[in-house]
């Protein structure tokens, strides 16, 4: 008897240990404490026993009886707290979809720029936007009383440096390091002390293009922003050039598109004028290429700057500039 009590024991140990869940374990309890259970069976055999055995194995039963009880208790609290029983895997639920995020609506329009501009040969180049006086005034032509140098319209740093006003800065890095023909575009941020309205922000994105060479001219210009401006917002866009004045260019010109909205015809984006101006364009200056140490008689070329807010508000038709930086979920889940 006292040999069954100990093959008991061992079954015992063994069956709490692999009970997985606290109504596993009351299977484990009712099968050897309970009423009819194993040991209770045992103690009813007693009565078969010698008197010198009897007392022996009463004594094995109990202390076996005892022992179960404290293992199942150690085994429901280590159940109980919940860590087995959570820790299950159901492999049969749907899988836990995590939300991908995405690039920011005016690097989409950044990169769709860059995307049009690289398939017709230009290559992409980006400057600081801490910069000299001399590469964002000085070199461009821009003369000391231009009003742009004027402090309120420029982010001045200590000595000659400051926050660049316009990506052509990387036009007079690109010319200064390299001989032409060069071919690129350069995009980035640029800052103005601008009060902030749904138009205006301290801080933009433009993307700048410069093609310099032998006999480049105002044509090859329009040719590569018609070709930018029917990819960028449809072939049946249409270009129109203003003439205007830049420093830094010679004739200068601004840039209309048709407008996405209407075609043309006239509708509140556009004002009723049909036309909508997204950016700054122009032969590139003489006194430009004489700043970067070039031979005007011998190189021509074009330059253009463009604002990309401005141009990811016409696709998105998004009326309030304000809405790209103030890192709005809701808002720029959308795009
Ligand atoms: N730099 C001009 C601006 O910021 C845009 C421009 C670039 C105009 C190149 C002509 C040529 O307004």
């Amino acid at each position: 008897m006292e040999e069954k009590l100990r093959q008991l024991q061992v079954e015992a140990n063994g069956a709490i240990e692999a009970a997985q869940d606290v109504a596993g374990l009351e299977e484990v309890r009712v099968r050897y404490l309970g009423r009819k259970g194993e040991i209770a069976d045992i103690m009813g055999k007693m009565k078969d026993l010698s008197n010198e055995e009897r007392p022996l194995v009463g004594k094995f039963a109990n202390q076996l009886k005892n022992e179960i009880s404290a293992k199942l208790e150690q085994r429901r609290r280590t159940l109980g707290t919940g860590a087995a029983e959570t820790e299950k895997v159901d492999v049969t639920l749907p899988g836990m979809q995590r939300r991908l995020g995405h690039k920011h609506p005016i690097t989409q329009t950044m990169e769709r720029i860059n995307e049009i501009f690289l398939n017709i040969g230009f290559r992409i180049l980006e400057g600081p936007e801490i910069e000299t006086e001399f590469n964002n005034f000085t070199a461009l032509n821009i003369p000391q009383d231009h009003p742009s140098r004027d402090a309120f319209d420029t982010f001045y740093l200590e000595d000659e440096f400051l926050l660049r006003s316009h990506t052509s800065t990387v036009q007079i890095r690109l010319m200064q390091k390299e001989r032409p023909p060069l071919q690129a575009i350069m995009p980035g941020r640029v800052y103005r002390p601008d009060a902030t309205d749904a138009s205006h922000s301290f801080m933009f994105h433009q993307v700048e293009g410069l093609m310099v060479d032998e006999r480049v001219t105002f044509a090859d210009l329009k040719g590569a922003l018609d070709i930018f401006a029917k990819q960028m917002f449809g072939t049946q866009t249409r270009v129109r050039f203003r003439p205007h004045f830049f420093p830094f260019t010679e004739p200068s010109a601004e840039v209309d598109v048709s407008c996405i909205i209407c075609k043309g015809k006239g509708c509140r984006v556009c004002g009723q004028k049909g036309w909508l101006e997204i950016l700054g364009a122009g032969s590139v200056d003489p006194a430009v290429f004489k700043a970067v140490g070039y031979d005007p008689r011998q190189y021509t070329g074009f330059a253009f700057g463009m604002g990309v807010e401005r141009i990811a508000m016409l696709i998105y038709g998004v009326d309030d500039i304000r809405l790209f930086f103030e890192n709005d979920l809701r808002f720029l889940r959308q795009f």
